[in-house]
């Protein structure tokens, strides 16, 4: 059996999270600023065959099952069905498919999503921070609400479950929208998760103080459903805390959930690495190093010299993002560079 991908504090990362590009076609407040950030340049990024190499080594040789598809925004990534459709070919060491997800924003998801499953996606998460178009607007600095909407009916239509929705809350912006983007969640079908806004976008984008809190959000929803908290052996390594919402009347039941990422850090629990679009890795959103594999294939390292590199690089994991340690620093890239 191949090794597992370990670090230092006994943690295994079995969940590879690769960021397709840094561009996006949207410009959310609390990830990019008006102008967007300077894109890598092209030759900088991995090729499709670059990023399908990559994936293979972290499943075959480093016990990878699950491989989440981020950015920016993946769907700009004219290759996405073929590095899918390649992915979902993979077999880890004992011979299961790996799980293949993707986390969009959902524009021009409408014409690919059939062609997506077919070529293997089984999962997917779409933003939707609110539902009213003028907020929706303002905060994506896009008037794009109406393109999410048949994005979250396509991904239903076309077979996949969950489909997962996460709104982030800001104050001033959609801070009073959490019980509205249950309900319409729970009606729909859809599993909606809040996250709390995490300072990985422009400068002076985030203070903890302005920041809208899982504690807040829960006393929000509690004043219209009644939530019960899920078995928290359920959890795992899942950034997300569950709670299950009753029916009422002919609203369904369902559930929801919140990822407490400042609050209450997962860190210790946490079982990802991450590769970013210029072929770096990653071992935490916030790492202050990246360890690059992208120099080791243009240099013709074999896939073994690959995967030791990357072994060596988990090792060095930080035992958890420190946002709230006295000298904490954002890390120099944001975000939609890192891969959400
Ligand atoms: P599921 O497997 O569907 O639960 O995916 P997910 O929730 O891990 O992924 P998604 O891409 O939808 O991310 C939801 C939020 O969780 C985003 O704000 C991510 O940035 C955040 N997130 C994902 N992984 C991590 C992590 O390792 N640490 C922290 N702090 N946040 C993370
Ligand atoms: N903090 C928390 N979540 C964020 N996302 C983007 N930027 C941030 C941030 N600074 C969310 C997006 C998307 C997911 C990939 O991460 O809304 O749903
Ligand atoms: Fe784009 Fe996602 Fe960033 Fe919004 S949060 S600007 S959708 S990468």
């Amino acid at each position: 059996a191949t090794p597992a991908l370990v670090d230092r504090y006994g943690r295994v990362a079995r969940d590879l999270r690769v960021s397709l590009t840094d561009r996006c076609n949207l410009r959310c407040e609390y990830c990019m600023p008006p102008e967007g950030f300077e894109w890598l340049p092209g030759a900088d990024a991995l090729s499709d065959d670059e990023v399908i190499r990559l994936v293979r080594v972290a499943v075959e040789r480093l016990g990878i099952r699950e491989i989440r598809f981020t950015g920016g925004e993946p769907l700009l990534r004219k290759g996405l069905e073929r590095i899918i459709a390649a992915t979902s070919a993979l077999r880890t060491a004992d011979g299961a498919a790996p799980e293949t997800s993707l986390t969009t924003n959902g524009l021009g998801l409408e014409r690919r999503v059939d062609g997506l499953v077919a070529a293997g996606l089984t999962r997917i998460n779409v933003s939707l921070d609110s539902l009213d178009r003028e907020t929706y607007a303002a905060m994506a600095r896009r008037d794009r609400l109406a393109d999410v909407l048949v994005a979250l009916d396509a991904a239903h239509a076309a077979g996949l479950r969950p489909v997962k929705i996460n709104a982030v809350l800001m104050r001033g912006r959609n801070e009073h929208e959490a019980p509205d983007l249950l309900d319409f969640a729970l009606r729909k079908g859809f599993e909606l998760r809040f996250i709390e806004q995490m300072p990985l976008g422009p400068p002076d984008s985030w203070a903890r103080g302005g920041m809208v809190t899982a504690a807040e959000i829960l006393a929000s929803l509690t004043a219209r459903f009644t939530l019960a908290e899920t078995d928290a052996r359920e959890r795992g390594s899942a950034p997300a805390q569950r709670w299950d919402v009753a029916a009422d009347g002919d609203r369904p039941g369902g559930s929801v959930g919140v990822i407490a990422s400042v609050t209450q850090p997962f860190c210790g629990a946490c079982d990802r690495t991450r590769l970013t679009a210029d072929g770096q890795v990653r071992t935490c959103l916030f790492s202050r190093t990246e360890t690059d594999l992208r120099g080791m294939l243009r240099s013709g390292a074999d896939d073994a010299a690959v995967a030791e590199a990357w072994r060596t690089a988990m090792w060095g994991k930080l035992p958890g993002h420190g946002i709230d340690d006295p000298g904490f620093l954002q890390p120099e890239r944001p975000m939609s560079a890192i891969g959400g």
